[in-house]
């Protein structure tokens, strides 16, 4: 079995010294000093980090860890990904799981239809004997890199964010797979040998937590649990987000969604929601929040009929009092 790099992952370099030219404004770019500088540098992204979180990332990166972030739905889970590829100036290859992921989609493929064409052509010409024809079918010509592969492509010349997300959703056998992975930032195609990262990237997992994922694969990450944002936290998010948002109905909408938060609903409201109700009150061009308005919009909140009819009404008036106190 032939190994395809001959230098091993070095010191992790994240040595982003270019420039990037974005909305007319240059940027130098270098590896992250500590975890306040990630903090600031997600917040150009808009993206808002607790202190907790920030540090989680700055280990992850220092220490070469996948980083495994679990929350409920709607929380910045995958939206801190795409934040911190910007702040990092880095490539941000997605992984999206789903029951019945295969290898073929998330690592690799052979390409069989250029494989057959090429042996056809090599039949005819006579070109070459069995193995040599062996391989060339099986080289990088004809090796289709999904996702994994891309990010660990020894071809790489800067570290990029790989984002595995929602983890929950792919079956527990490829929990398995991802294991060499994720200890050796590297893979091993049994035709062509094992492919290592020389630029290994930051990956980021993410679960909504729909069942548990095995022990084996946590222990390789570091672990970060996000939680539903204090109602300051969420104020600063929807006010980064939606900055034309009235001040004020942006301060009712989040407490109201805060006092949402602590019913007993069968779908809670992420963040999301409250950015999208914030947004379409804003559409709507309401400076506070009243009963009628919240009546109109509820369907951008609560996502459930249960929810709605269970809320509507008193329920919802109080919950109204409370957050415009
Ligand atoms: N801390 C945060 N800072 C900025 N935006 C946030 C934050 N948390 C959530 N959001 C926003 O909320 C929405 C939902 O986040 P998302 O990452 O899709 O949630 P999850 O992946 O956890 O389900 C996105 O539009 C995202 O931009
Ligand atoms: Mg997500």
């Amino acid at each position: 079995m032939l190994l395809r790099e001959a230098t091993p992952p070095g010191v992790f370099t994240w040595f982003f010294r270019s420039s990037t030219v974005a909305a007319g404004v240059t940027r130098s770019l270098t590896a992250p000093a500590s975890a306040s500088d990630i903090e600031q540098r997600l917040a150009t992204e808009h993206y808002i980090a607790d202190r907790a979180l920030a540090i989680s990332l700055f280990l992850a990166l220092k220490l070469r860890r996948p980083l495994f972030l679990e929350g409920e739905a709607g929380v910045g889970k995958t939206a801190l990904a795409t934040a911190i590829a910007g702040a990092l100036d880095a490539e941000l290859i997605r992984l999206q799981c789903y029951e019945g992921l295969d290898i073929g989609h998330a690592v690799y493929e052979w390409d069989y239809a250029r494989q057959l064409l090429e042996l056809r052509i090599l039949e005819a010409t006579g070109e070459l004997d069995r193995a040599g024809a062996h391989r060339e079918l099986y080289s990088d010509a004809f090796l289709i890199k999904r996702p994994l592969l891309q990010a660990i492509d020894p071809a790489r010349r800067r570290p990029a964010v790989l984002l595995i997300d929602e983890i929950d959703r792919a079956d527990e056998e490829f929990e398995g797979y991802l294991l060499e992975l994720l200890a050796e930032f590297q893979v091993t195609i049994p035709e062509f040998g094992t492919i290592r990262a020389t630029q290994p990237p930051l990956v980021i997992l993410t679960s909504n937590r729909t069942r548990e994922v095995h022990d084996a694969l946590k222990r390789r990450c570091l672990y970060q649990w996000i939680a539903y944002p204090t109602y300051d936290k969420e104020l600063a998010i929807i006010t980064a987000r939606v900055p034309d948002a009235p001040a004020r109905l942006a301060a009712q909408v989040t407490a109201a969604v805060q006092e949402l938060r602590r019913e007993p609903l069968y779908k809670v409201p992420g963040v999301s929601e409250t950015l999208d109700w914030l947004a379409a009150l804003t559409a709507l061009g309401r400076e506070t929040l009243d009963v009628d308005g919240v009546e109109h919009t509820l369907g951008v909140v609560l996502k459930a009929k249960d929810d709605i009819d269970a809320v509507r009404g008193e329920r919802l008036a109080a919950i109204l009092q409370r957050a415009r106190a």
